[in-house]
Order: C-alpha cells, then sequence, then structure tokens
C-alpha cells in the first residue's frame, strides 16, 4: 500500500480507522492506528457522558473530553490524528471549534452535510477537512458550496456505502440495492471529484468505506479509483479499542444473521448486532423517560422510542439489555482479539497477495 498525502500532510499507509462513537474509538485506538502509519481518529459523540465526573454540564463535559483525547493521543503517537464530528449532533461547532484548537490533523465529518465547516477554520490552522458522503451528488453539493462560499475545497472525501457499520445515509429500500453499492459509488465519486480537481489544479483523494475487511478487499475497491478506506469494524476487535470487553465480546459471539438494520432515532436506519434491547424497542416496551442532554438535532424525543445516547453508553459498557452495539456487516467474522499491529501486518500481507 502506498504512502498518501492529504494536501501537506503525509500519510504512510492509506487507511483511516473510522470514528466509532459512544467511546469505542477514543485515544488508545486512535493513536495504535496512528503508530502503524495509518489515521486514528478520535469519536467526538457522547464525550460529555464520558467525562461527566469533569462537569454535569454535557457541552462543557464535551469540550474538556475532547481536549483529553486528543492530547492523550499525541502524548502516544507522533501519527496522524482525527477527529470525528457528527453534522446532526448539537454541539457540532463545539467539536469542530476545540479540533481545530487542539490542532488535530483532520475532521472527519459523517451523519449529514457539513455545509458551514470551513468558515470554522482559523488563521494558520492546517487542520484538514474530510466530508464523509453517500452519493455523488452529496459530494459535489459541498465542493460546489465550499468554494463558491469559502474558496475552499474538501481535502480528501469519504464515501460510506450501505455496508457500514453505525448510521447510514441511505433510505431502508436502498441498503440492499446494488445501485447503491459501495462498488457503484466509487467510480461515481471519482469522476465527480475529478472535475473539482480539474477546474482547480488540486487533489481530492476518495477514501471508500463499509464492508472493507481484508487487505484483498482493500486492493479490490482501489482497483475502482479509491486512494485509501475508512475502516471501522475490523478494529473493534482490537486490544487497543477503547471498548468494554463485553462490547467487543458482542462481536466475536455474532452469527451473521445477528446483524440487523435498525430504525434509530437520528432519523436515520443503522446497521447494529440484535440484542434484547432491540427486542424489546421492537415490541414497544421501551420508551425515554427525559431527554437529559439533546444530544442531536433531528431527534424528538416525544416519538423517539429510547434515548440513543444513553443506550450506547449501556452498549460501551457490555450492557445489552439496556443498549445496542452498531457494527458493520462483516462484524460476525472476527474469532480473536488482535492487537492493531497485527491487523495492519495481516491488512499488508493480504492486500501484497491479492495484487
Ligand atoms: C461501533 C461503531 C460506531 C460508529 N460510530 C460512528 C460515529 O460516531 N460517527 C461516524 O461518522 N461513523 C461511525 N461509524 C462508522 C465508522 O466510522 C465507519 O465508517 C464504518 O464502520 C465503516 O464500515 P465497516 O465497519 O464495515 O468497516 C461507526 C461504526 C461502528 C461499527
Amino acid at each position: 500500500m502506498k504512502a498518501i498525502k492529504i494536501g501537506n500532510l503525509a500519510v504512510a499507509v492509506p487507511i483511516i480507522q473510522g470514528g466509532m462513537g459512544v467511546g469505542i474509538s477514543l485515544s488508545g485506538l486512535a493513536s495504535a492506528v496512528a503508530n502503524e502509519g495509518g489515521i486514528g481518529v478520535i469519536s467526538s459523540a457522547g464525550l460529555g457522558l464520558l467525562y461527566k465526573d469533569f462537569s454535569e454540564n454535557y457541552l462543557e463535559a464535551s469540550i474538556h473530553g475532547l481536549q483529553e483525547e486528543i492530547r492523550k493521543a499525541r502524548d502516544k503517537t507522533l501519527g496522524v490524528i482525527g477527529v470525528n464530528v457528527m453534522v446532526a449532533m448539537t454541539n457540532f461547532v463545539d467539536m469542530v471549534k476545540t479540533s481545530i484548537s487542539e490542532k488535530v490533523d483532520i475532521i472527519i465529518t459523517g451523519a449529514g452535510l457539513p455545509l458551514d465547516l470551513p468558515s470554522f477554520l482559523t488563521k494558520g490552522s492546517n487542520t484538514k477537512l474530510v466530508p464523509i458522503v453517500s452519493s455523488a451528488r452529496a459530494a459535489r453539493i459541498i465542493c460546489e458550496k465550499w468554494k463558491a462560499n469559502y474558496n475552499y475545497l474538501p481535502d480528501a472525501v469519504i464515501v460510506e456505502g450501505p455496508k457500514a457499520g453505525g448510521h447510514l445515509g441511505f433510505k431502508e429500500e436502498q441498503i440492499g440495492d446494488n445501485n447503491f453499492s459501495l462498488e457503484k459509488l466509487v467510480p461515481e465519486i471519482v469522476s465527480e471529484l475529478k472535475l473539482f480537481e480539474e477546474k482547480y489544479n488540486t487533489t481530492i483523494p476518495l477514501f471508500a468505506a463499509g464492508g472493507i475487511y481484508t487487505g484483498e478487499d482493500i486492493n479490490n475497491i482501489m482497483k475502482l479509483g479509491a486512494a485509501g478506506v475508512q475502516m471501522g469494524t475490523r478494529f473493534v476487535t482490537t486490544n487497543e479499542c477503547d471498548a468494554s470487553q463485553g462490547f467487543k465480546q458482542a462481536f466475536l459471539d455474532a452469527d451473521e444473521k445477528d446483524i440487523e438494520i435498525i430504525k434509530s432515532p437520528v432519523g436515520m436506519p443503522g446497521r447494529a448486532i440484535f440484542s434484547n434491547f432491540i427486542q424489546k424497542v421492537r415490541d414497544g416496551k421501551k420508551q425515554p423517560k427525559k431527554c437529559p442532554f439533546k444530544c442531536i438535532k433531528t431527534c424528538d424525543i416525544d416519538k423517539s422510542p429510547y434515548c440513543i445516547i444513553i443506550a450506547l453508553v449501556n452498549a460501551l459498557k457490555g450492557n445489552f439489555e439496556h443498549g445496542f452495539a452498531f457494527a458493520g456487516s462483516n462484524a460476525f467474522r472476527a474469532t480473536k482479539i488482535s492487537s492493531v499491529k497485527e491487523i495492519f501486518q495481516s491488512l499488508k500481507k493480504e492486500y501484497k497477495e491479492s495484487k
């Protein structure tokens, strides 16, 4: 796998570890990936809950938590560190501004179109801006709006296809439809980005995500034009992953049939490992009693069957009576816990062998 540049940022191995909230990818996993030459990504979702001892004020605790995680990661690695921020989060702007003031290398946005993201860059800032999209249309809208309003183009783009874990940028009926497969989307988005690259004499590398599990998968998607990949699921079953043993065990225990599409209160479908909690929600047994943090812009507590942030924190701790684990379509393939170093070694070997 060849080294790659994102603007002036050198990345030794073109693998981004996808940001995984709540608390699944923090400084531990991100720094381990960065130490192997990939891009390690801290999830900024729900940090206010994980750092509630610092302040009962969710917004304050979130800012403090992100500062702490970035600093801890920097202490453990000289490699490339990014932060994942979801556009749908009510504290999106806080998390973006904190990432920039802490000088993270990259901000990666998911769950929505980050149309005003470049407006938060400060003078002299070197933080790269990388949106996640699910269509060529979304990539085009972001490029056009950023260029027109801020004279800025994305430093790279990530396309997340329907096999990814977590929230999916597709309608439920599109998820199994081959017209929306990652293999279909990659060439479409490469052509779209090429128009901007040629017009403005720049490069916008495309990273592909969703269902990439082996080095052979990486090779296959790169043949379709991707410059690199983003992977989430494969990094969950590592020693360095910041989740509890119980969360990782859910991945080891899962069969293919346990990985399901669920409706999330965020208003998007999501892919997760079936749990007793999910069954209770389907049976109509779960009702949120209150909305303590108003963490997601699009979540309406009166209509939501549960509070997603609390469900995800419960899952982080391994409590699947009151939570569920997001997981990619390949989550059933893990058979043991490995080190991040071992994962990189096997990805490189598989990649080479499939050449
Ligand atoms: C447990 C879990 C949590 C995730 N949380 C987030 C998140 O907070 N923000 C985001 O943009 N993507 C999130 N994702 C998506 C990943 O960053 C990544 O793009 C995706 O998992 C790639 O597909 P793969 O799991 O098949 O490799 C999550 C995925 C998983 C498995």
